[in-house]
């Protein structure tokens, strides 16, 4: 009984407490609002990506800029850590020239880890971190992610990506956790949790953007930035949720969607920015567009910032420079003419600005706003590369495992690895690595191909021996091929047909004429049509896109892991069977949802 009254007591001045902290801070964003210039408001709801304004630095003092991004092709000359640490700095001391000395808040694409930088442990792209269906994990791989984007100064990361996939053809499957909105919503909160940590001021915190409001992954036969044509009901009971759940979790920003709701378009549709997301879900963080996204609503680009502004959003992602369409200055100048003209509330403004300003004071941007170098050398570290190859472990899917091939002995005489994307780095990452498409090869430092996972795992007497296309197997005691996708990203992603690349069928072929066990790793963003190879394969693994650290493979290949991941997609037995989702009528797939074996 004294227990609880104790509590009581601790839970009340809790609550004085925080509502005292919050009164202070609104009143410190209302003190620094009422001493601000319309031109200083509008530069605070202004976001250029670096490519666009690296001529024109002193565009930052001049506009009175709020916020500069990276988007996946504008980086520094220098893309090390320190080459990136460099440029935040120089840039924030920039911004801390401007009159009122607001710092920039600085956004980034760390989609699976902290992706554009040399060096950086890059983890399994969502639809792998999905496949675990570990939220403690997932925690984990945020809170690296962040210390990580904190080694470069910034403070913002575009992630995570709630999109629930409903179609496989869309080019950013992988991006989604998954199918299942149950599975989305609990990895996107952990994944909030973890990136912005206990308090968004801590050292190591790290902003979270919630993406892409709403619908994105539902979209008409998959097509990336198109048409979601569902009721209500289905919006809210798939897409909404991940939002629901994300904003619980302390999500201060959420970002726009590039496609349409029935038609009309996420960046101008006011009900769902205003009266849902900012109303009924009382969002009180800020809302940004997507990549040049508001320039696609309507006739000319001062209409488009009207709708947009109007609909509900507080800040705009501008990629272009002076003397370009549709550039910051014309966003600029045209967003001050809307206001004079009254067709854009200097209230609406404000509330933009004030959202803004919060989350800045937050984070602790106007304490410390320079990068913090012991973060810098930390970044690709082996502690950091040791919660990657975890997540990597428990990302792989096994879907056949006939006559026990796998686990494979670390003892056996001779063990051939064979397939494109055997001993590739750049297929293991994807796209959103280094550069926004990526590539094949060798993209990144750091980092474990499979084949040089396999090495190191084997016995010493164990020989290794490799091709690229299934040639080479014949009297070896197991042979591994390693096939699938090669990088892409977004809309050039978008497929009509996923059946595996005629090498990958070809590689897999000649291993099985080897008369050698065959064991098959798909190196994939999403599932693909896998039979007949399937059936010639003796044990089949659903790989994902793990990242740069293959040991985890070798790990589970050789048995020091059992499998755990369960699929996060239902597997299709063909194109004609796509769309299918957990729950559909008449649900037949190769795979059901959940499916994964272990031994
Ligand atoms: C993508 C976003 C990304 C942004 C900035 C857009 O094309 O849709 O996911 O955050 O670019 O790079
Ligand atoms: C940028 C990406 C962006 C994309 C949008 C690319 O050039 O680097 O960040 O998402 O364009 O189309």
């Amino acid at each position: 009984m004294k227990k609880n009254i104790l509590f009581l007591i601790i839970f009340l001045l809790a609550g004085i407490f925080t509502t005292n902290a919050q009164k202070t801070l609104d009143k410190k964003v209302d003190t620094l609002l009422s001493r601000m210039t319309l031109d200083e408001k509008i530069g605070q709801m202004t976001q250029v990506d670096y490519d666009a304004i690296k001529k024109n630095v002193d565009d930052i003092v001049k506009y009175s800029i709020g916020s500069i991004l990276c988007g996946g092709n504008s980086e520094p000359e220098d893309i090390t850590a320190k080459g990136w640490a460099d440029l935040y700095d120089k840039y924030q001391n920039m911004a801390l020239r401007t009159r009122l000395r607001i710092p920039i808040i600085w956004g980034i694409d760390a989609v699976h880890g902290h992706n554009n930088v040399d060096g950086a442990t890059i983890f399994p792209h969502n639809v792998g971190l999905g496949a675990t269906h570990n939220p403690k994990l997932i925690e984990q791989v945020a809170a690296v992610t962040a210390a990580e984007i904190k080694g470069t100064g910034m403070q913002w990361d575009f992630a995570p990506c709630v999109a629930v996939a409903r179609n496989e053809k869309w080019g950013r499957t992988y991006e989604s956790y998954g199918e299942n909105p149950d599975l989305v919503k609990m990895l996107g909160a952990a994944y909030v949790n973890g990136m912005q940590g206990k308090n968004l001021a801590g050292k190591t915190s790290v902003l979270a953007c919630v993406k892409h409001f709403v619908g994105d992954g539902g979209t008409t036969n998959g097509k990336d930035q198109g048409d979601t044509e569902v009721d209500e009901e289905t919006l809210r009971k798939i897409h909404l949720q991940g939002y629901v759940e994300a904003i619980k979790a302390g999500a201060k920003s959420i970002m726009v969607s590039y496609n349409s709701w029935n038609g009309e378009k996420l960046h101008g549709h006011k009900y769902l920015l205003t009266d849902v997301l900012k109303g009924e879900l009382d969002f009180k963080g800020f809302v940004v567009s997507d990549w040049a996204a508001i320039d696609q609503l309507g006739k000319d680009y001062k209409s488009d910032i009207e709708k947009s502004i109007n609909s509900g959003l507080d800040m705009i992602m501008i990629p272009n420079a002076p003397g370009q369409d549709n550039n910051y200055v014309d966003f600029i100048t045209k967003l001050k003419e809307l206001v004079n003209e009254n067709k854009v509330p200097l209230s609406k403004i404000d509330d933009a600005v004030r959202r803004i300003l919060k989350v800045k004071f937050e984070l602790g941007l106007f304490k410390n706003p320079m990068t913090d170098k012991n973060l810098t050398a930390q970044i690709g570290s082996k502690k950091h590369r040791e919660v990657a190859r975890d997540a990597v472990r428990q990302s792989l899917v096994l879907l056949k495992n006939d006559n026990k091939v796998l686990p494979i002995s670390k003892n056996l005489k001779r063990i051939h690895v064979t397939g494109k994307s055997a001993d590739d780095i750049g297929n293991q990452c994807g796209g959103w690595t280094i550069s926004w498409q990526s590539k094949s090869g060798n993209v990144i430092s750091g980092g474990t191909t499979i084949l040089q996972a396999i090495k190191n795992t084997v016995s010493k007497s164990t020989e290794v021996t490799t091709s690229t296309d299934g040639s080479g197997a014949e009297g070896a005691d197991v042979c591994v091929v390693v096939v699938g996708e090669t990088p892409y990203a977004e809309m050039l992603g978008d497929r009509e047909d996923l059946s595996l690349a005629k090498e990958d069928v070809t590689a897999i072929e000649k291993a099985r004429a080897s008369g050698v066990p065959v064991v098959v790793l798909l190196i994939s963003g999403r599932p693909m049509l896998i039979e007949p190879s399937l059936n010639i394969s003796n044990a089949f693994v659903a790989a994902w896109l793990p990242g740069t650290e293959g040991q985890g493979i070798a790990d589970v290949l050789f048995g020091d892991f059992k499998p755990v991941g369960k699929l996060p997609h239902s597997w299709p037995k063909n194109m004609q069977q796509i769309p299918i989702n957990v729950g559909d009528a008449n649900y037949d797939p190769l795979f059901p949802y959940g499916f994964g074996l272990t031994y």
